[in-house]
């Protein structure tokens, strides 16, 4: 291959290696460089037979990409269940590589004895393509729902997880809210074991 086909013909592991490395400049923010990198990375049909195995709570087949003190890059299936608004602590991109999501994203504020208040700031179906920017705290409570069996997502964030992560409950969560909407809920803390996703 000569080099100026490489130039034009970028590896899967120069394009993850240029998204991680923008994304840790940017601390998440979805630029255009950015978009430009995710769009040549989920065209690449060979994305789903790359990678090294990682412990994933809400996916399958979780692989990771890449992976190093400061950032990380995932691929995988979605389960075919409801993954609960949970956090992190930290900023996230998400981005459909095959399939599509319901995704809601929450600001929360923590109350006393396991109660919090969540405000729906992100209520979007995320389709093929498309990517969706989970916010540093307190705006990182996410929840999502694969709408199709064969659901494959690309993960990018910073691999300084907080060691605890909160699961929020709530009867009204979950369906048919809209950006802005304001609903109390409960919350448990579970250990952060093995930086699951
Ligand atoms: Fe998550």
């Amino acid at each position: 291959m000569a080099e100026d086909d490489r130039d034009i013909h970028p590896s899967v592991a120069e394009l993850v290696r240029t998204v991680s490395g923008l994304a840790r400049e940017t601390k998440g923010e979805l630029t255009a460089d950015i978009q430009r990198i995710f769009d040549a990375l989920l065209s690449r049909t060979d994305l789903i037979t790359l990678g090294v195995p990682r412990s994933s709570a809400h996916g399958l087949d979780s692989n990771w990409l890449y992976y190093d003190t400061e950032i990380a890059v995932s691929f995988g299936k979605a389960r075919d269940t409801r993954v609960p608004a949970h956090d992190h602590g930290t900023w996230q991109l998400l981005a459909v590589y095959q399939g599509s999501l319901e995704y809601l994203g929450y600001r929360h504020e923590l109350g006393d004895a396991g109660h919090a208040s969540l405000e729906v700031t992100t209520s979007v179906t995320a389709r093929q393509g498309e990517i969706i920017k989970i916010g540093a705290p307190p705006d990182d409570v996410h929840e999502w729902v694969a709408l199709e069996p064969d659901t494959y997502i690309l993960g990018v964030y910073p691999t300084a997880f907080t060691p605890v992560r909160k699961y929020f409950r709530g009867n009204r969560l979950g369906s048919g809210l809209q950006t802005g909407n304001k609903l109390p809920s409960r919350y448990f803390e579970r250990p952060e074991t093995g930086f699951g996703g």
